[in-house]
Formats: structure tokens, sequence, C-alpha cells
């Protein structure tokens, strides 16, 4: 996810049981240009692993520049993202906007195949607009141009992110296939990323906003999957333990002020669902370290922690 999945982020989902992780969506342009800010993007280490880059871009040659840099990395998936629905993205013809030219895009990856030096995998939607839900088409051509997995969100560009995830052509897909179809959409909860699981028959499920503040759903969803049946719970020391691990990595990764800035949005998700306003508010306008890890303990001793559980929607 864009502003979210960075290193910290990643080792913190990870310890919870996240299995493959990808960087934030990067341009092709910037990382052509090896701007400061886009390289930091690539940062890893070692218990991050598998990984892979996920590129964004619209034009081969810079493509082919792009793939160069991150042959100085060892990533172990190149992604392709043929998804984000962004009107400057679309506008230009990258992300979703690739969508309405499935020609298009099956010549970029054979580009990205042809030069990534490692398996490369695509991110679709279902389709540009409710009129146009061509998944099936591309989803063939992108097997066609070499890719070795495929990614899709089943709503269209038009949808972005709200309206209904369309099970049904995430079937068809993955029912034309014979590499492996990623599916995403909704997995909000355990029971969410199994019902994916039953109605589309994919081989693998992609977890996106339902790990905001709740690396909990991955180990969580594997028990469910195995036939747990009791709802998963950190607890309120446990989330606290982790709140700590996650603003510390961010602190050692951008430093204070911006580990601590970078931190605020997922303390708010953290506590999701509490009726803690007041120390949300706090925490939107600190940058220090110790008033954030005040703040984590406050939260752990208020009488609103331990009202939600975050993976008992099921
Ligand atoms: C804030 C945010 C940023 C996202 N950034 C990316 C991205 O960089 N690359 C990508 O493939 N998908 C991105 N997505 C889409 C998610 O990967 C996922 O496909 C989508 O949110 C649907 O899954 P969900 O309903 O489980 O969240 C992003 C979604 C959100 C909410």
């Amino acid at each position: 996810m864009a502003g979210i999945s960075d290193l910290p982020y990643r080792l913190i989902n990870r310890a919870l049981g996240c299995g493959l992780a990808f960087t934030e969506m990067i341009s092709a342009g910037s990382l052509a240009h090896k701007s400061k800010n886009t390289l930091k993007m690539l940062s890893t280490s070692e218990g991050d692993r598998p990984l892979g880059a996920q590129i964004l871009g619209g034009d081969p040659e810079t493509i082919k520049r792009a793939l160069d840099v991150l042959s100085g990395y060892a990533f172990d998936i190149i992604d392709f993202n043929a998804a984000c629905p962004a009107q400057k993205v679309v506008s230009s013809g990258k992300g979703a906007g690739l969508l309405r030219e499935p020609e298009r895009l099956q010549k970029l990856l054979k580009v990205i195949v042809e030069n990534a030096g490692v398996p490369v995998t695509v991110k679709i939607r279902s389709g540009w607009d409710e009129t146009s839900v061509n998944a099936a088409e591309t989803a063939l051509r992108a097997q066609e141009a070499g890719v070795q997995g495929l990614f899709i969100h089943g709503r269209t560009r038009r949808q972005k992110y709200s309206g209904e995830v369309d099970y049904r052509i995430i079937r068809e897909v993955k029912e034309s296939l014979e590499i492996p179809v990623i599916a995403s959409g909704d997995a909000l909860t355990p029971a969410l990323v199994k019902k994916m699981f039953k109605e589309t028959g994919c081989d693998g499920v992609a977890i996106a906003r339902g790990a905001l503040g709740n690396p909990w759903i991955f180990r969580g969803s594997a028990e469910y999957l195995k036939g747990g049946t009791s709802p998963f719970s950190p607890g309120a020391d446990e989330m606290a333990r982790i709140m700590k691990e996650h603003l510390e990595l961010n602190i050692a990764f951008y430093g204070e002020k911006t580990g601590v800035m970078r931190f605020r949005k997922f303390f708010a998700w953290y506590a999701r669902g509490m009726a803690v306003k007041e120390l949300k508010g706090r925490a939107f306008s600190t940058g220090a370290r110790d008033e954030m890890l005040r703040l984590i303990g406050e939260l752990r001793s208020s009488p609103a922690s331990g009202d939600t559980c975050l993976t008992c929607a099921y």
C-alpha cells in the first residue's frame, strides 16, 4: 500500500504471520532518476523476505531503466501495477489506465519479463468500469506475456475502494489461468479471507486495509483457515507491545520526528473502535517519542482498551 508498506510496517506484519510482502508502489520514472526518497522505499533487511518491489509505469524505456536500478537490490519478485485508480496516474496511461489498453499492457509486461531477472507478477482490477469488466482477457494476456502470478482486486477503477467486490470475476480469472491467482478486496477479517478463498478458488489472498492497526489478522486468518473457531483478540498488553515495537522501528528507520509523525495514523488505526478521541487528538499533534510512548501507555490502561476485538468479526 502506497504511503503505508514501508520497512517498519512490513516487519511488524511479518512478525505476526505475513508471508509475502511488497514495497509501496514505486514510480519507474522516479526509480530511473534514483531520487533519494524513492531509493529509501527500496530499503529492506534480513527478516524482510520474501519481498517484491511494485513498480508503476507506462513507458518501456523508463521501465527498463527502473529495472536496471532494481537489479542492484535482491528483490524476489517484481510486480507491475495496473490497478492504481488515482486520476493523475490513469490520465497518464499508467496503473488502472492500462486496463483500457490490454494490448499495451501485454507489451509492457513482456518488456518487464525480459528485463527483470526475477519472476514478474502483475496487479490488475476487474476492469475500468462496470461496462468494461475485462479482467479475464487482461489476465490471459498477462500470462501470455510471461508473468508468473497475478493479483486481482475485484473492483473496477470506477469503484476505487468501495462498493461490492466482484467474486465472480476473480473466479473467472482463476479458472482461465494456469499461473497462481492472488485475490484482493475486502479481506478485512479472517472470515472474509476464508470467504475469498471459497468464492473464488484463488491460490492466495492479499490483505491490505485489513492489516491497518491489525497485524494480528495474518496469524488469525491462518488459524481460522486451519479450522480454528475461537475469535482472536490481541488484548491490551499485546497491542501496546506491538505498537511500541512499530514506533521504535519507525524511529530507527526515519529518525524521531518523521518516525513519530508517520506513526500517528497507525496509532489511530490501532485504537480504532475505542472511545479514545482525546488520545487520538494528542497523537496527531506530537512528533516526540516520549509523548507517543506515553499515549500508548494511556491507551493500554484506558477503560476502552480491550473493548474491540480486531479479528472477531467472524
Ligand atoms: C491507502 C492504500 C494504498 C494502496 N496502495 C496500493 C499500492 O501501492 N499498490 C497496490 O497494488 N495496491 C494498493 N492498494 C490497494 C490494495 O492493495 C488492495 O488491492 C485494495 O485496498 C483492496 O483490498 P482491501 O479491500 O482488502 O483493502 C492500496 C490501498 C489503500 C487503501
